[in-house]
C-alpha cells in the first residue's frame, strides 16, 4: 500500500503488522529514550481542513521524534479560505515536494482524491464520515495491550454511528482481528443496514452492554446533523449515557474508551471517563503517538529504500 486511506482493503496481517509496529515505539515514548531520526530529511505536511487537538498534534509530535521537518496547514488561515479546490491545494502541496501528506477534511473520499494527485504517501486523518484508521489502530492496540487480545473480545461501540467516522473504521478493524462488535444507538443515529459489517445492532444500551469486555462511547457529531434530528443532551443521557451505576450493573470491570473530544454528562459522566482501573481514555492518546510514528515510518520505508509492508 502507498497510502492509508482507510482500514477497509487492508487484510487482517496488515492491520496485526502496524500494531506490532506501533508497539515498538510504546517504550521508547514512554522513556524518552535516544532519539531515533530515521525521517531527517523527511518534509511532512500536516493539512487540516477541520478542527483536531489530538489527531494534529500526535502526528506532529510523531514526525518530531522521528527526525522529520513538520509543517502544519490549518485550512482557516489557508487560501482555501479565497476559494482555492481540493484539487488545486493537492497539487500546491505536491508541487513543494513533500515527502509525506497527512490529511483530514469534512468530506469523505477527500482524502482518497488529494491521494490521487499527489506523488507521495498520503495518511487520513479523518474524512467526513468515512474513515479515521489511524483512531482504530490506536484503539485496537489499547485493547490489545489492556485485555492481552482482541479476538474474540465484546466491544460495544455507543452514540453517534451514523456521523461517525472512528464507529467506522473501528468496527473494520476489531471484526478483522475477530473481536464480537456490537454497535449501540438510537434508531435516528443508527446507519442503515449496519449488520453487512458484521456487527450486532442495538437500541437499548443496557442490553448491549451486558457482558462486554470494552464499552467504547462516541459524542454526538452536532456539526454534522444541519437539518437532522438532534437529540437533547437530558434525553440522550438518560438513555445512552455511560454512568458508573449502568457501568457497574451491566459490564463490571469493562475497559472504558472514548476517541475524544468528550462531552462530559452528555454520552458519559465524568465519573466513568476518569475511572482509574478502568478508563484508558489517557492510554488512547498515548498510543496515538506510537500509532502514528509507526504509519509514517512504514509508508515512507520504500522513499528510504527499506522494505515495506509485511
Ligand atoms: N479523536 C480525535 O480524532 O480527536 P481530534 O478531533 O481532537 O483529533
Amino acid at each position: 500500500h502507498r497510502h492509508l486511506t482507510g482500514i477497509e482493503g487492508l487484510e487482517p496481517h496488515e492491520i496485526t503488522f502496524l500494531l506490532d509496529e506501533a508497539e515498538t515505539w510504546v517504550e521508547a515514548n514512554r522513556t524518552r529514550a535516544a532519539p531515533d531520526r530515521r525521517l531527517a530529511g523527511f518534509t511532512q505536511i500536516n493539512a487540516f481542513f477541520e478542527n483536531s487537538t489530538r489527531t494534529l498534534l500526535s502526528f506532529e509530535i510523531a514526525g518530531k521524534r522521528l527526525g522529520a521537518d513538520t509543517v502544519n496547514m490549518h485550512a482557516a488561515q489557508s487560501s482555501v479560505k479565497k476559494g482555492e479546490t481540493l484539487i488545486d491545494t493537492a497539487q500546491t502541496l505536491n508541487a513543494m515536494r513533500a515527502d509525506v501528506i497527512v490529511i483530514r477534511h469534512m468530506s469523505s473520499g477527500a482524502v482518497r482524491l488529494i491521494a490521487d494527485k499527489v506523488d507521495c504517501p498520503v495518511l487520513n486523518a479523518g474524512d467526513g464520515r468515512h474513515e479515521h484508521p489511524t483512531q482504530a489502530l490506536l484503539d485496537a492496540l489499547t485493547i490489545r495491550r489492556r485485555l492481552g487480545g482482541i479476538a474474540h473480545k465484546r466491544v460495544v461501540i455507543c452514540g453517534d454511528l451514523l456521523h461517525s467516522r472512528v464507529a467506522r473504521s473501528n468496527i473494520l478493524a476489531l471484526t478483522a482481528l475477530a473481536a464480537e462488535v456490537r454497535v449501540c444507538a438510537p434508531s435516528t443515529l443508527m446507519p442503515p443496514a449496519i449488520e453487512r459489517f458484521g456487527v450486532t445492532a442495538f437500541t437499548d444500551f443496557d442490553r448491549a452492554m451486558e457482558g462486554a469486555d470494552v464499552v467504547m462511547m462516541l459524542r454526538l457529531q452536532t456539526e454534522r446533523m444541519a437539518g437532522g434530528y438532534v437529540p437533547s443532551s437530558r434525553e440522550y443521557h438518560l438513555r445512552y449515557g455511560l454512568t458508573l451505576e449502568r457501568l457497574a450493573k451491566h459490564a463490571p470491570g469493562a475497559l472504558i474508551m472514548h476517541p475524544g473530544p468528550m462531552n462530559r454528562g452528555v454520552e458519559i459522566d465524568s465519573a466513568v471517563a476518569d475511572h482509574v482501573e478502568q478508563s484508558a481514555i489517557t492510554e488512547q492518546v498515548q498510543m496515538g503517538v506510537a500509532v502514528r510514528m509507526a504509519c509514517l515510518d512504514v509508508l515512507t520505508r520504500r522513499a528510504r529504500g527499506v522494505e515495506g509492508w509485511a
